[in-house]
């Protein structure tokens, strides 16, 4: 197995979060698979510092046991890392993907998994300890609804850890992207470094907000059961 990208897939999924920020609606059923093709690689090379650095953020702030929902959980991917961050009693996973279910199902027997949208969970209130969303707000119509669910099935005293990729203002559905899209990111990346605008991070508790970090193209938020989804919680095309 060969440990560089799909460079036609990689071109291919970048274009489609290009098409997203402006027609989210009309694609948004492409994404899953899109996500697939690269999945491997972005998880490696590109999401691992910041999503290891999320989890130990948000399960320093909650005792061990309780339970933790997955929302978005395409194959499971992340139940692994979840149990061993939160060390929970149960795990949910949700997902709207009947296929990626099927898959989650397949990959891991620790877990229970069910079919839900993240802007209607289904789920009662105040219901988990912890909720963790990542590569999934993006792609969504309405993030700030979802988050707002998300808020509701937490208990309160719980946490919301998510993460989004913000697509560059300039990448436009058809550019011509340089063969290697996590070349492509590297780039962004360093592009923002330069512009001095990569690294936010703050603690603000009067909104409950607990830390957002921007890191390149990717943010990751932790935020306390709180009742205000603030614009800088959103992917920034839908602030
Ligand atoms: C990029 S995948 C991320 C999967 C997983 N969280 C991970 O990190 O590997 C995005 C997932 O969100 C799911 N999804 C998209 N829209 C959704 C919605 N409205 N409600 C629930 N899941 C959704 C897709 O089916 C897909 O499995």
């Amino acid at each position: 197995m060969t440990n560089e990208p799909n460079l036609y897939d990689a071109n291919q999924f970048l274009q489609l979060l290009a098409l997203l920020r402006d027609h989210e609606l009309e694609v948004s059923g492409m994404v899953a698979t899109a996500y697939e093709s690269v999945a491997r690689d972005w998880d490696r090379k590109v999401a691992r510092p910041a999503l290891d650095q999320m989890l130990e953020d948000a399960s320093a702030r909650i005792p061990k046991g309780g339970r933790v929902l997955d929302a978005g959980c395409g194959t499971g991917h992340r139940i692994p890392e979840i149990r061993s961050a939160f060390q929970p009693d149960s795990i949910t996973g949700v997902d709207t993907s009947t296929a990626m279910l099927d898959r989650a199902r397949e990959n891991t027997s620790s877990a229970f998994f069910t079919n839900g949208d993240l802007l209607n969970l289904p789920f009662e209130s105040e219901t988990f300890d912890a909720v963790v969303a990542t590569w999934v707000m993006e792609t969504l119509p309405d993030p700030k609804r979802a988050i707002e669910e998300c808020l509701r099935v937490l208990k309160t005293g719980g946490i919301l850890a998510y993460s989004y990729v913000n697509l560059p203002a300039h990448f436009k559905p058809g550019d011509h992207f340089h063969p290697s899209a996590l070349h492509v990111i590297d780039e962004a990346t360093r592009e923002q470094e330069q512009l001095g605008a990569n690294r936010i991070e703050f603690d603000d508790s009067a909104f409950a907000l607990i830390k957002r970090h921007q890191r390149g193209l990717i943010t990751t938020v932790v935020l306390g059961k709180c009742c205000n989804v603030e614009p800088h919680m959103l992917p920034i095309n839908h602030r």
